[in-house]
């Protein structure tokens, strides 16, 4: 596979609302993440992707871009994101933004001036339909945060316009090469500036299918999963391949796509060497046990389907390009709680899960927070919420029957504010996040015990064993191999355990105990050393291998 820059690097996502505050407001912002940047470099971070920080009314906390030109207020100034970019520069780091090209707010200027003339210019860069009272709207697809995609053009009784997220958020007519155009000098003038990159926002929703159709319903609303539209709708690639050409490839761009539900013929043009990015997110094991039906209906995930999905899914990019690999973002639960079994939470169990999800190939990104294992928030109460879409799957559990205190403990395992809470930095006050007041979002009460300086420097936390994964990537002795090397499972069908080989100049088996109590494995081959460890020592005979309940460890074999 042809080298790339960004190969063997450890990227980091920061949500900037909650990560610091530096000046009392209760929002994190720029200057708080400058002050922060020696402590990623000291984890090990290269890649920085912050979540949006462009001037927004925050419908959809930034996902709703009123200027893409500017920073938002509550984040800093442009100032201060160019002081970022030089600070980065200075320490061998990159920063990605998010690129958020589906749709802009409504408050942005060519949604205005579209409402003020739809048969303008303006009204051509989203999907505005003629409708009266009383007919049926142009489709009946859900949008992602309920309710119909479509809504009342402000301003004008006849007209509807397309949102596939929240009502604040307008699709753009990516059909409309005006619009593209628009964006492709965007994108390029942020490249222009230094940026390494974009993480690419719901980009795989930029193809409607034309002309809009309904499908059967497929909830009691009436309406039906716009992934019915997405699994129909043909050219995205036509799209793709333009944007990559204008924008990303003259700058040797590293990009990472959110793609859903990707069709296996669409792979090589999504990443890799001839893809349109550099690499896009797995989100098999996030989508684990999800339902159609909405949250109500979700299943817990076992450590044997994180296993097999994690194989079958690195499956479909071999010898294609390299994933970028997750256990969490700002739209998931906290990884140690959606995949270690509820109660099974530790120090030894979240590094286990950290170990088998880092080494896989691709590239890892750490959420901010999840290298000192933060947890979901236990909320009381539906107030404390503050995500849209959270609320609105509140709202299905209860229409589905559900009691309120039911609601809440689903709430509390699958909203995105779990991993939206501010960062643990310390045991004082708002976990230090914030040195004024009220910080957005409520701060985790187990702070106390889960907090950067509880761990920093303290050999075996979980921290420092963050620290360990991303320097033995890095490591020359191993990084050909790990990098780069082949996936081979291990065992697979034994119960709770999960290994694997990578195999390139050296060949290591990465394994790993999935369950509390403890379980032999037979060892393949003579072990030549032990190179990561998450307990104090470990037991092997000459053909078998002795692993404690969560125990997890790296092994060169001869
Ligand atoms: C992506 C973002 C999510 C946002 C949505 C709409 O899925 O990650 O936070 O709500 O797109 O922009
Ligand atoms: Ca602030």
């Amino acid at each position: 596979m042809e080298k790339k820059w960004w190969h063997g690097k450890t990227a980091y996502q920061i949500y900037p609302k909650s990560f610091c505050d530096s000046n009392g407001d209760g929002i994190g912002d720029l200057p708080g993440i400058i002050g922060k940047l020696d402590y990623l470099k000291e984890l090990g971070v290269d890649i920085i992707w912050l979540s949006p920080i462009y001037c927004s009314p925050m419908a959809d906390q930034g996902y709703d871009i009123s200027d893409y030109y500017n920073i938002d207020p509550q984040f800093g100034t442009m100032e201060d994101m160019d002081e970022l970019l030089a600070q980065a520069k200075k320490r061998d780091m990159y920063i990605v933004m998010d690129l958020v090209a589906n749709h802009c707010s409504d408050e942005h200027i060519w949604f205005k001036k579209a409402c003020e003339d739809p048969d303008g210019p303006y009204g051509k860069y989203f999907f505005i339909e003629e409708w009266h009272q009383g007919e049926p709207l142009p489709c009946n697809w859900r949008s992602y945060f309920g309710g119909s995609c479509w809504d009342k053009l402000p301003g004008h009784e006849d007209r509807v316009y397309m949102h596939l997220f929240h009502k604040k958020q307008p699709d753009l007519n990516w059909e409309n090469p005006a619009l593209r155009r628009e964006l492709y000098d965007m994108i390029n003038w942020w490249l222009d500036k230094g940026l390494a990159g974009f993480r690419i926002d719901a980009i795989i929703n930029i193809k409607k299918l034309l002309p809009f159709r309904d499908f059967p319903a497929d909830r009691a609303d009436g309406l039906c999963s716009a992934q019915y539209m997405l699994d129909e709708a043909e050219g995205i690639e036509v799209f793709l391949d333009e944007l990559a050409r204008e924008t990303f490839r003259k700058h040797d761009a590293f990009t990472v796509g959110e793609v859903f539900n990707p069709r296996p013929e669409h792979f090589p043009m999504l990443l890799g060497p001839k893809g349109c990015f550099s690499s896009m997110f797995d989100f098999s094991t996030a989508f684990l046990g999800g339902s159609d039906k909405g949250w109500y209906a979700a299943e817990d995930v076992t450590p044997d389907r994180f296993k097999e999905t994690c194989f079958a899914s690195q499956k479909l990019v071999e010898g294609i390009g390299f994933y970028s690999n997750i256990i969490e973002n700002h739209d998931e639960p906290r990884g140690a709680s959606r995949y270690i079994p509820a109660g099974e939470q530790s120090e030894t169990s979240k590094k286990l899960l950290a170990g088998l999800y880092f080494l896989l190939p691709g590239l890892p990104f750490i959420y901010q927070g999840q290298e000192i294992g933060m947890e979901d928030m236990p909320f009381t109460d539906i107030s404390q919420v503050d995500d849209v879409n959270t609320i609105s799957e509140y709202q299905v559990a209860l229409d589905a029957g559900l009691e309120p205190k039911e609601a809440l403990r689903l709430v509390c395992r699958l909203s995105r504010d779990n991993s939206r809470t501010p960062f643990q930095w310390d045991g004082s006050a708002n976990a230090g996040f914030t040195a004024g007041g009220k910080p957005w979002l409520g701060v985790n009460p187990n702070y106390t015990r889960i907090n950067l300086a509880q761990q920093r420097g303290r050999e075996d936390s979980l921290y420092e064993f963050y620290r360990s994964l991303s320097a033995l990537r890095k490591d020359p002795a191993y990084r050909e191999s790990l990098v780069y090397g082949s996936l081979v499972p291990y065992l697979p069908e034994q119960k709770n355990l999960m290994a694997y080989y990578r195999k390139g100049d050296k060949t290591l088996l990465v394994c790993g105990n999935f369950q509390t109590a403890p379980q032999d494995m037979a060892l393949p081959g003579k072990v030549k050393a032990v190179i990561l460890n998450n307990l104090p020592g470990y037991e092997a005979e000459e053909r078998a291998l002795h692993l404690e309940g969560y125990q997890f460890l790296v092994l060169e074999l001869e």
